[in-house]
């Protein structure tokens, strides 16, 4: 047998388990999507979200990327998102990072990893510099790459507040509240970090006022 094989094998195991214990289980499922969660998480394969929170498909609209960045020229991030806070009307985004995340450990070193992946790390060495007074703060190697992990979850939550998608549902619907959290790999706990509710203040530079 494949490998893949494996994958399609015990996909038909799982879809007539989940209909033995609920008949109507896909059949419901098709016909109306109602998550309350959008979850922006990293590609890494040891966090996914449904897993990690004990939630069945229907509950999370999920977004994935390298080091799970919320950055503003991605057409891709920006569609789920408009998607999710406009059209799905979800009441809460969270964005999950985790800890020893090889894309921010990646951002850490100076070495060249080709363009595109240069590219998308960039914005990862941002985050390192406006925080770079705290992290050099920090002796222990492995300790400033966890505070990194955090700081980069706290800033990419800061660039869901500074869109328009956000901001015109915060002023009319007061929703969706902001998450930070940070998942460890050695003890599967999620951790909050950062928060922010619907209306937060943020930098009137970034406030858009004709919403
Ligand atoms: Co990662």
């Amino acid at each position: 047998m494949k490998i893949y094989e494996k994958l399609l094998l015990e996909n038909k195991a799982w879809a007539s388990e989940k209909v033995q214990d609920d008949p109507e289980y896909f059949l419901r499922l098709s016909k109306i999507q109602t998550p309350e969660f959008l979850w922006i998480g990293c590609s890494d394969s040891r966090v996914p979200a449904n897993e990690i929170t004990n939630t069945q498909p229907g509950e999370i609209f999920v977004h994935r990327n390298i080091a799970n960045m919320v950055i503003h020229t991605d057409v891709n991030l920006l569609s789920v998102l408009e998607y999710a806070v406009a059209h799905l009307k979800v009441k809460h985004v969270i964005v999950c990072g985790h800890y020893g995340c090889g894309g921010v450990k990646a951002a850490m070193t100076n070495h060249d990893f080709k363009q595109v992946l240069n590219m998308w790390l960039r914005n990862i060495k941002d985050v390192y510099r406006l925080h770079r007074d705290e992290l050099h703060q920090i002796d222990n190697e492995e300790a400033r790459f966890d505070r990194l992990v955090e700081l980069n979850v706290q800033e990419q939550v800061l660039h869901l507040a500074k869109t328009s998608i956000i901001q015109r549902a915060w002023k009319h619907d007061q929703r969706p509240h902001l998450h930070g959290w940070v998942y460890g790999l050695k003890d599967g706990l999620i951790k909050p970090v950062f928060e922010m509710s619907a209306n937060t203040n943020i930098d009137s530079l970034y406030e858009y006022d004709d919403l």
